[in-house]
């Protein structure tokens, strides 16, 4: 059975080669993939993330063959998509003693998608341990990597890293181990980085910060092979990709603002550009002529618009500006609107409106989660009255994505 591994002499691996074409984020996966699961076998069992939720009965028939499911105290889940989330609910119906591990930001997502709303959940911060009877796990939040409730498990005494995705592959294998690998797997490595993390690089770099202080001889992620090897030289590959590649790209922001709290919101996107290395020109409309504006906009890999709203339309000399663009060739820039506002943001909308009629790439919700899956992006960005902490990871998510593109495009 192949689900008896052992990863050292207390970690069995328990999760599930899929060597079909998988579909993945509208792509498939011609190598297929595993779903690694381990089972830390201490005085108080744990298992680190299931298996897809395809494979979550055959996942617990496995299991029964190693444990008494009754003995099983905690269920970490470090990240909830349900290719490792996916088991959760078909081990947690038969481990009713288990108690589920996730950040705050997880629990009611596992609540809702396996109907666990009576169930024990205990919640873990950046940093905090939990004793499992002989060893010890120490949670470290790894936000956005890919998804917000991600975090990554340490286990001291084994020093074995779980970062679920992260430093994953896409290899349906069952050699488990990179140093036993068939080939050299570095380039399935980075592909699977390229895919999925690189989008989040900034975030990348903060869990490279987190870890660097770690003592890690093994690094089990939830794809692919099991890294025993070379530890180190996979983390740098990592750290490496993630680093500024600033390609001397430019966004220019033209706003227009009634109270300020549109202007604020251009701040924190100038800031969001500043910090990714991107060149950023911030243009006040009422305070800059035209021409210069134009000049500036010509120049630009980007351009977001930003309006108050005043009696539910935009105001200052932005329609203007936005009239002139219509008759230019501004193919291959991006284009985003943005706005503060009181009631209904009109403005947002028609400043997208207008934007639409340009031959620039305007960046809107539905296309990006239609291209990429991604459902946190938010465009046009709409920020009611003075940006709140939800407004402000919004607004770093915007960038975050423009930026991504911009230096995607080469
Ligand atoms: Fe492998 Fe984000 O799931």
């Amino acid at each position: 059975m192949e689900n008896k591994i052992m990863i050292n002499e207390s970690v069995y691996w328990i999760g599930k080669v899929d060597d079909r074409d998988v579909p993945f984020h509208r792509l498939t996966l011609t190598k297929g993939t595993t779903y690694n699961s381990y089972l830390l076998m201490t005085e108080k069992p744990t298992i680190i993330d299931t298996v897809d939720i395809s494979f979550g009965r055959e996942f617990v028939e496995n299991l029964k063959s190693l444990i008494d499911l009754d003995k099983i105290q905690y269920i970490v889940i470090n990240h909830t998509e349900p290719d490792h989330s996916g088991g959760l609910g078909a081990i947690a119906a038969r481990a009713k003693n288990a108690v589920i591990v996730c950040t705050e930001p997880a629990v009611d997502e596992l609540k809702e998608m396996y109907k666990l709303h009576k169930r024990e959940f205990l919640v873990v911060k950046d940093g905090d341990t939990l004793d499992i009877g002989g060893k010890t796990l120490k949670f470290i939040e790894t936000p956005y990597l890919h998804t917000e409730e991600t975090m990554v498990t340490y286990c001291e005494e084994d020093k074995i890293l779980f970062p679920c995705d992260i430093f994953s592959t896409h290899v349906a294998n069952y050699e488990y181990f990179n140093d036993l690998a068939k080939g050299n797997i570095t380039e399935d490595f980075t592909a699977y980085y390229t895919l999925i993390m690189h989008p989040h690089r900034k975030y990348v770099q903060n869990m490279i910060e987190k870890i660097k202080d770690l003592d890690i001889d093994m690094i089990a992620p939830s794809h692919g092979f099991i890294i025993r090897k070379d530890v180190e030289k996979f983390i740098e590959i990592y750290n490496k990709m993630s680093k500024n590649t600033d390609k001397g790209k430019k966004a220019v922001i033209v706003y227009s603002t009634m109270g300020g709290n549109t202007r604020k919101v251009a701040s924190m996107l100038q800031e969001g550009f500043e910090n990714s290395d991107i060149n950023v020109e911030i243009m006040n409309v009422n305070k800059i002529s035209k021409e210069e504006i134009l000049e500036g906009i010509k120049g630009a890999d980007a351009v977001l618009f930003g309006s108050s709203t005043r009696y539910g339309d935009m105001i200052g000399n932005l329609e203007e500006i936005l009239n002139e663009l219509q008759n230019m060739n501004l193919e291959e820039k991006l284009a985003a609107a943005f706005g503060s506002y009181g009631w209904s943001g009109e403005a947002i909308e028609v400043v997208q409106d207008y934007l639409n009629k340009t031959n620039m790439k305007v960046l809107n919700t539905s296309e990006i989660i239609k291209s990429t899956g991604m459902t946190d992006v938010e465009f046009p960005l709409r920020v009611r009255f003075s940006p709140k902490d939800e407004d402000i990871k919004n607004i770093e998510k915007a960038v975050t994505f423009t930026v991504e593109l911009l230096l995607n495009a080469g």
